[in-house]
Parts: structure tokens; C-alpha cells; sequence
């Protein structure tokens, strides 16, 4: 969905950030997303994906239910939005990506974009891996293996233990998103997107009712859609906020980019509430699916919080599916062949900022940069895919993690609060609010100024803060909470 800030050469012209020249509005030459539909569905295509579908379900699965669903909706319309906003808008006033845009104001800020652009490649190189997982299973219900998928997860385990399949299937989805960035026909992916998103939804939609009409299942829907006081935790804030911004794909550098090839004359406060609100809209229908399907299959609440990880949703549609006799194979194909589309158009997003990261940081051109993001992003791939088998020895959080959940935990939990604060210490503070206010306000008015304002000044930075330092204090033993 990268694909509209290419020329028609397929290329994207070359940013030069130049910090003497201070902020500017995007060069009339580089490349802008066609309208406001546009940049909501490449934005929303970056946003929904494997957060929303896989990983959203088993972390409401694991932190209590209802009382992570409740704060995680909390985290997205409040922090989550203003930081779209700010992104968005940040990208659009100085056009360039982060690195560049920090850069503008100075050059001593440049390694805030820096910090910020690691995170991509990291999450690239697992995401990949799980993308890997989802077409394997799309040619495992293709080749009609629906019942072995349902069998009580052994396949999964005994799938990812198999190093040289996963590797396969890992390159194999890596390889389609390079081909895609390379060959730029993003045109194609957009509009297949247009018909595949509406398809996930409908076909969630009914794998949802089916699964809450199985014996069980609603006391799943009350364990994801109630909140419980006793399940407030540290950990479940800290998990919440990471995918907040991990779903949004904010504090990660992409929408910056984003936001620069988006045209002044959209308004960045609408989509920024359309785009959190299909993401938000999608990660509970996801719930929806999930949740009450792993109380069927697990029983009771804490068999299903103690169990829920990376391989729930793998574990647990598939016996859903299996209900379903003889349409399993074809319903389960359809399911994950949408769930792998998803997949993709996040990929896409997060490959094409790569590059365009490069490109700006090091100055290569796109092709040289885009080769050294395919040879990054295959080798991480390759390691965290052997993270569960030859590899599994590596057990970096404690007995039974994996690296994946190294990167992860890295990423959503550790350099994504930091991003975030980082950005809005340097908004807030350093550049003013006014910068992004008079951005905003070039497409339409910003009725909620103030209250953005309050919430990048104050608001998320003591939040960010409390989080990062207790999170601090609690791993060093200090506090125990
Ligand atoms: N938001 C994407 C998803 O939910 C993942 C992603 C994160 C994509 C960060 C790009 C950047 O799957």
C-alpha cells in the first residue's frame, strides 16, 4: 500500500534532509497519495494486519480479557490518535521521513530519528516469521489438511519445529512483499486490498457467531468484553500501550513517512480517527473470533490466560474450522489466504520504510537500499525462525521464550515507549505544539487543539514516563507490582 509516493518511474525520488534549511512544506516534487482515500486505506493497510488479527486476541487472552480490551480502547482514542495526529502531520510539515524530519530542526536531533528508525527493521525481521506461519497455513488447507491443523496444536509445534520448512514458508511470504516494493505495483495490492479487507471482515464476522454459538463460548465473550478490577496489572498497561502503538503502526517511523506524502489539503484529524477506529473495529472482531474459540478448546479463564501466546490464534481457529465438517478446508483456506493479505499490505509498509530509511540515512539509492534491507531482513528471519527449533536454546526471557519473543518484548515494550516519548518531549517541547497545530489546520480545523496539545505535553510524557521507569524499578527487583 506504500506504492503512491513512487513517480511513475517507480521510484521515489531522493530526500535530502538539509538542516540548514529548517522545516519546509514537502517539495513539490515529491511523489502524494491521491486523495484522502488513499492515505486512509495505505495508512489502515499498515495499521491492520498480524497485530490486529493475531496478535490483539491471545494478549486480551492473556492479560484478563475485559480489563485489557477496556484500557487498550482507552490507550487508542486518546494517545494512540494524537499520535497519528502528530506523526502524520509531523511528516507532512517538514516532508521527509523520521530521521529527516527530526534533522530538520536541527542536527543534533537526529539521533532521536535514528533511535526511532531501528525499530522497523526489527519488527520486519518476526514479522516476516509469523507471516511465514499464516502461508503455511494457506497451503496446509490447500492441500486439504484441515484435520491435522485442528489436532490439538501438535501440527503447529511440530510445523515450527521443522527449521527448513519454516524457513521456506518465512522466505517465501518475505520474498512476495521485496517483489511487490521492488516492482512497485502497489496499484495492484491497493485495489486487491479493497476487496480483500471487506472480505476478512465479512468472513470474521461469521467465523465469530460461529464460534460464540459453540457450548462454552460465551463465557468467553464475558471473559473478553468485562472488565475485571483484580486483573489491573503493570505488565497489562505496558502490553496495551505497545499495542496500541504496534496496531497503529506509531512510534515506529512509518507514519511519518506516511504523513510526508500526504497532500495539504486532507484532513489529517479525520483519517487519523478513521484509521484508529477500523483498526480498533478489526481487533475486536478478532477478539471476537479468538477468545470464546480458546474457551471452547481450554475450558476455564486461567487455562486460557496461561496458555495464550504467539500460537493461539494457529492452535485455536483451526478447531473451530474442524466443526464445520466438510467445508473446513475451504473455509480455512479462504480465512488465511485474508489473513495473509493483511499481512502483506503491514509488511509492504514496513519494508518500504526500510528502504526509504536507508535511503535518507545513508544516501544509496533506493535500489541499493532496498537490497540491504532484503539481506537484513532474510537473515534476522532466518534466526528468529530457528528460535524454535535448532535454536531453541535460546531462551532469552526466561525458560520457554523464544528470540521472537526477545524482539517483540524489545520493540512493543521498550523502544516503542521510549519513540513515543521521545516525540512528544521533542513536539511538545522542543518545537512547540504550534508547529503541528498549523499543520493540522492547513486541511481543516482542529476543533480538539487544545486537549491534543495537553495530551503530547503533559499527558503521554508522565504516562510514558511512569511506565518506563516502573517498568525499570520492577525489573531490577526494587518494586514488585
Ligand atoms: N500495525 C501492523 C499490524 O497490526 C504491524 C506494524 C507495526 C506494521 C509497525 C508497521 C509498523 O499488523
Amino acid at each position: 500500500m506504500a506504492g503512491n509516493n513512487r513517480g511513475a518511474d517507480g521510484a521515489v525520488g531522493p530526500i535530502t534532509p538539509d538542516p540548514a534549511r529548517g522545516p519546509q512544506p514537502a517539495a513539490p516534487t515529491r511523489a502524494s497519495w491521491s486523495g484522502r482515500l488513499a492515505f486512509v486505506l495505505a495508512a489502515a493497510g499498515s495499521a491492520v494486519g498480524l497485530g490486529t488479527i493475531w496478535r490483539f486476541p491471545y494478549l486480551a487472552a492473556h492479560y484478563g480479557g475485559g480489563m485489557f480490551l477496556l484500557v487498550f480502547v482507552v490507550f487508542m482514542l486518546t494517545l494512540g490518535v494524537s499520535l497519528l495526529i502528530l506523526e502524520t502531520a509531523l511528516g507532512r510539515r517538514t516532508g521527509m521521513s523520521v530521521i529527516g524530519a527530526f534533522a530538520a530542526y536541527g542536527r543534533k536531533y537526529r539521533p532521536i530519528g535514528a533511535f526511532i528508525a531501528a525499530i522497523p527493521f526489527i519488527i520486519a525481521s518476526y514479522y516476516a516469521v509469523i507471516g511465514g506461519w499464516v502461508t503455511r497455513y494457506v497451503f496446509a488447507y490447500a492441500a486439504g489438511m484441515a484435520a491435522q491443523l485442528a489436532d490439538g496444536g501438535t501440527n503447529f509445534m511440530t510445523f515450527v519445529a521443522n527449521g527448513p520448512v519454516s524457513v521456506a514458508f518465512m522466505l517465501l511470504f518475505a520474498a512476495v512483499t521485496f517483489i511487490i516494493v521492488a516492482l512497485g505495483v502497489n496499484g495492484g495490492i491497493e485495489k486487491a486490498n479493497l476487496v480483500m479487507m471487506p472480505a476478512l471482515i465479512v468472513v470474521s464476522v461469521g467465523v465469530a457467531a460461529y464460534a460464540l454459538a459453540q457450548p462454552g463460548a460465551l463465557d468467553g465473550l464475558a471473559y473478553l468484553l468485562l472488565p475485571d478490577v483484580s486483573k489491573f496489572s503493570l505488565e497489562l498497561v505496558i502490553a496495551a500501550l505497545g499495542q496500541t502503538f504496534f496496531g497503529l503502526s506509531v512510534a515506529v517511523a512509518i507514519m511519518v513517512t506516511y504523513g510526508s506524502y500526504m497532500k495539504p489539503d486532507v484532513s489529517i484529524t479525520t483519517s487519523a480517527f478513521q484509521t484508529a477506529g477500523t483498526t480498533l473495529g478489526i481487533s475486536l472482531l478478532a477478539g471476537l473470533m479468538v477468545v470464546p474459540a480458546a474457551f471452547v478448546a481450554l475450558g476455564s479463564g486461567e487455562a486460557v490466560a496461561e496458555n495464550s501466546g504467539p500460537s493461539l490464534m494457529f492452535l485455536v481457529l483451526p478447531q473451530v474450522f474442524q466443526h464445520l465438517g466438510a467445508a473446513a478446508s475451504a473455509i480455512g483456506f479462504v480465512f488465511f489466504l485474508l489473513v495473509m493479505f493483511a499481512a502483506l499490505t503491514s509488511m509492504i509498509s514496513l519494508v518500504e520504510a526500510c528502504t526509504s530509511l536507508v535511503q535518507d540515512g545513508a544516501g544509496w539509492t533506493r535500489r541499493r537500499s532496498l537490497i540491504a534491507v532484503i539481506v537484513v531482513v532474510s537473515v534476522v528471519g532466518v534466526v528468529v525462525t530457528l528460535g524454535y527449533s535448532s535454536l531453541s536454546f535460546v531462551q532469552p526471557l526466561g525458560a520457554g521464550s523464544t528470540i521472537l519473543d526477545l524482539f517483540d518484548f524489545v520493540t512493543n515494550s521498550v523502544m516503542m515507549p521510549i519513540a513515543a516519548l521521545a516525540t512528544c518531549v521533542f513536539v511538545g517541547w522542543v518545537i512547540g505544539p504550534g508547529e503541528i497545530v498549523a499543520e493540522v489546520r492547513r486541511s481543516a480545523p482542529f476543533r480538539g487543539a487544545k486537549a491534543w496539545t495537553v495530551m503530547v505535553r503533559y499527558v503521554a510524557p508522565v504516562l510514558l514516563v511512569a511506565v518506563l521507569v516502573s517498568s525499570v524499578l520492577r525489573s531490577l527487583g526494587v518494586v514488585s507490582f
